[in-house]
């Protein structure tokens, strides 16, 4: 058996309790994954205030982790016992199909084509923060058709998504203007991870900003009052479902490790850093505050839970000694 955070009924994160599942056993293509360390999203919290779709009770929430492969099933190829991966277990286009038992567990199955190597230079805390944020501003930039040497203003800039959104445009894509909102306390943060010029939202409109932009990245559901900064004809990205301008374009992350493999290149040379919130980690016993603190909508960054005080993996029960 082995230690995880579980619902069983929907509601506010007092519903969710530490209890105890047995540990899955890797399916073909699948690994055993110890975790060292997850984040948390906003999905986490909105699927367990507002189901998606019917999913079996209890469910283990979280999506992001990082962690040591301890066992692997039939058929995977890439991964051995022993290497460090981190990764985003939830499949959101899998046909809706999400799994029950997520990342808030001392041991989780997953198939393989989901994750990719830690990258050497990151703990498992940095890891374990990157997957859905990285997945998902990598994707609105595709949606969005973003080309090297564009600008472009980036509404809400110091979030899981919006951290690294600022950093992809001005350290991968070389934009030549890149402008984030944020409130007044997070302005020099924002422009340390690159931002050219910062909106303090709490003092200046949209109608005040001067320039127009090549894309409007809209990372908190404002597209409705954002789209005025955008040039005649740019595209609006909204990441927040339904997007409040119905004329922005809605852009969902991909789920897989080759999104992960493809920026490690950009993490390990340390163009692109993980963002993990000075508030935490939270440890796993404390995953409850974790809830409370992203809950706020106030990050800075991702919320990260780790250490998980697991003890070491035996694949098979213990020999008995003397009937004990
Ligand atoms: N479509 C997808 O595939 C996808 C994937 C991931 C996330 N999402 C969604 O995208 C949204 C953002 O996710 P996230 O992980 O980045 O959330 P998050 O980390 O919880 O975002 C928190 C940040 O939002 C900022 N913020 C709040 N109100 C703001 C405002 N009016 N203007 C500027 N910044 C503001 C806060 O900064 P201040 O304290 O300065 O206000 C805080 O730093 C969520 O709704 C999430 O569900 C969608």
């Amino acid at each position: 058996m082995q230690k995880a955070w579980l619902y069983e009924e929907y509601g506010p994160k007092e519903v969710v309790k530490l209890g105890e599942i047995p540990i899955p056993s890797p399916q073909p293509n699948e690994l055993l994954i110890q975790v060292h360390a997850a984040a948390l999203n906003p999905i986490d919290f909105k699927l367990r205030q507002n189901p998606l779709g019917p999913l079996d009770l209890p469910v283990v929430p979280g999506c992001d982790m990082a962690g040591v492969v301890v066992a692997k099933g039939d058929g995977v190829v890439k991964f051995e016992v022993g290497d460090e991966v981190y990764g985003n277990i939830q499949d959101f286009r899998a046909g809706g199909k999400l799994k029950q038992l997520g990342s808030l567990a001392e041991f989780i199955a997953v198939e393989e084509h989901l994750v990719a190597a830690k990258p050497k230079n990151l703990s498992f805390e940095e890891a374990a923060s990157l997957p859905v944020a990285v997945q998902t501003a990598v994707e609105g930039f595709k949606t969005a058709g973003f080309e090297e040497g564009q600008s472009v203003f980036v509404v809400g800039g110091a979030g899981g998504v919006g951290t690294l959104a600022v950093q992809l445009a001005k350290k991968c894509y070389r934009a030549c203007l890149v402008t984030a909102t944020t409130s007044t306390g997070k302005v020099e943060f924002v422009k340390s991870l690159g931002a050219d010029k910062v909106v303090d939202y709490t003092k200046t409109t949209y109608e005040q900003v001067e320039e127009k932009y090549d894309l409007v990245y809209d990372t908190i559901g404002d597209s409705r009052n954002s789209y005025v900064v955008a040039k005649e004809g740019a595209p609006v990205i909204d990441i927040t479902w339904p997007p409040s301008n119905p004329k922005a374009q809605f852009s969902s992350l991909t789920v897989s490790g080759e999104v992960l493999a493809k920026i490690r290149p950009y993490l390990e040379s340390g163009r692109l850093k993980a963002v993990v919130d000075p508030i935490g980690p939270f440890h796993f016993s404390d995953a409850i505050s974790a809830f409370g603190y992203i809950e706020t909508g106030r990050a800075w960054g991702k919320v990260v839970v780790s250490p998980f005080s697991s003890p070491p993996y035996l694949a098979s029960a213990p020999p008995k000694i003397n009937g004990f």
